[in-house]
């Protein structure tokens, strides 16, 4: 406990998508507070939004939330603001949002499809950045969490834009890391492998008319440790990495996996 006390925290994507299980970017924001942070809870979802900030509230910091739409072009600098105001700075940025709907095959994919799977889950991300870093050179510093994916550098099937933005991702926060060291600004990527999400399972059953454990099972199957991760294995690695624990790890990308990238080398 207490390993962001006073810290002050900005998930970007910490509703969820419906479903049986908890979302990464929810069970961070809980891991986050549980710890002591003060958060700013970001997502266009307000319902989802809520819930999670109410869940967060059983944590000991501060929790404050704003609906935006992170693609937006003033949605980054406003959800900075936001947090400034309420706070007077900014520590921790989480990056959790990411979407993957309309995806194809190279030969099958389509403009609209690509450009708003990049537009959301890269440009955004980048603006995000790009909009909190003033603020934490101010502070002194600060740590930024990426989410990326495993399919960024392993293989993605028929997932060809998603792949290609979180490529994009795990070169942008090792873009931002080199560039931002000396101003004490650290970034990491997490590369999550196949996690127990509503957004990966339940999502993906439904979109496929496939039953949800029959999917959970395939999924669990492909992984050397038995089984899918959870949102919670992905919300330790980006607590370690957004805690001064990591403070001399920065531009890494880090799978969390159950060993799936062992496979790669
Ligand atoms: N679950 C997995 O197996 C897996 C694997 C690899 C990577 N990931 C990554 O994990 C991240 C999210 O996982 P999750 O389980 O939390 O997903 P999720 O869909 O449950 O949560 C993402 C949240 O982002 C919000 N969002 C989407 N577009 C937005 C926008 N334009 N502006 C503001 N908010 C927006 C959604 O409303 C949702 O609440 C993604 O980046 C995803 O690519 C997941």
């Amino acid at each position: 406990m207490g390993r962001l006390e006073g810290r002050v925290a900005t998930v970007i994507g910490a509703g969820q998508t419906p479903g049986e299980t908890i979302g990464n970017g929810r069970a961070t924001a809980i891991t986050f507070a549980r710890e002591g942070a003060r958060l700013l809870l970001v997502d266009r979802d307000v319902e989802s939004l809520q819930e999670t900030a109410e869940l967060a509230r059983t944590g000991t910091g501060e929790v404050h939330t704003v609906a935006l739409d992170i693609t937006e072009p003033d949605a980054p600098q406003l959800a900075v603001t936001a947090a400034t105001d309420r706070f007077g700075r900014i520590d921790i940025l989480h990056n959790n949002v990411g979407i993957g709907e309309g995806d194809g095959p190279p030969h099958r994919l389509q403009e609209e499809a690509y450009d708003r799977i990049m537009e959301v889950n890269l440009r955004a991300m980048w603006r995000m950045c790009r909009s909190a870093i003033p603020a934490m050179r101010e502070g002194g510093g600060g740590a930024i969490v990426n989410v990326s994916s495993l399919a960024s550098v392993a293989s993605a099937g028929n997932l060809t834009a998603y792949k290609l933005s979180k490529a994009g991702v795990n070169a942008l926060t090792q873009n931002i890391a080199i560039t931002n060291a000396k101003y004490g600004i650290r970034a990491n990527a997490i590369l999550p492998g196949f996690i127990d999400t509503p957004m990966a399972v339940d999502a993906a059953a439904r979109a496929s008319g496939r039953d949800r454990s029959e999917l959970a099972r395939e999924r669990s199957a492909w992984v050397p440790l038995g089984r899918q991760g959870t949102a919670w294995d992905v919300a330790a690695a980006a607590l370690f990495l957004a805690s001064d624990e990591a403070a001399f790890i920065t531009g890494i990308l880090l799978p969390v996996d159950g060993g799936q990238s062992a496979r790669i080398g």
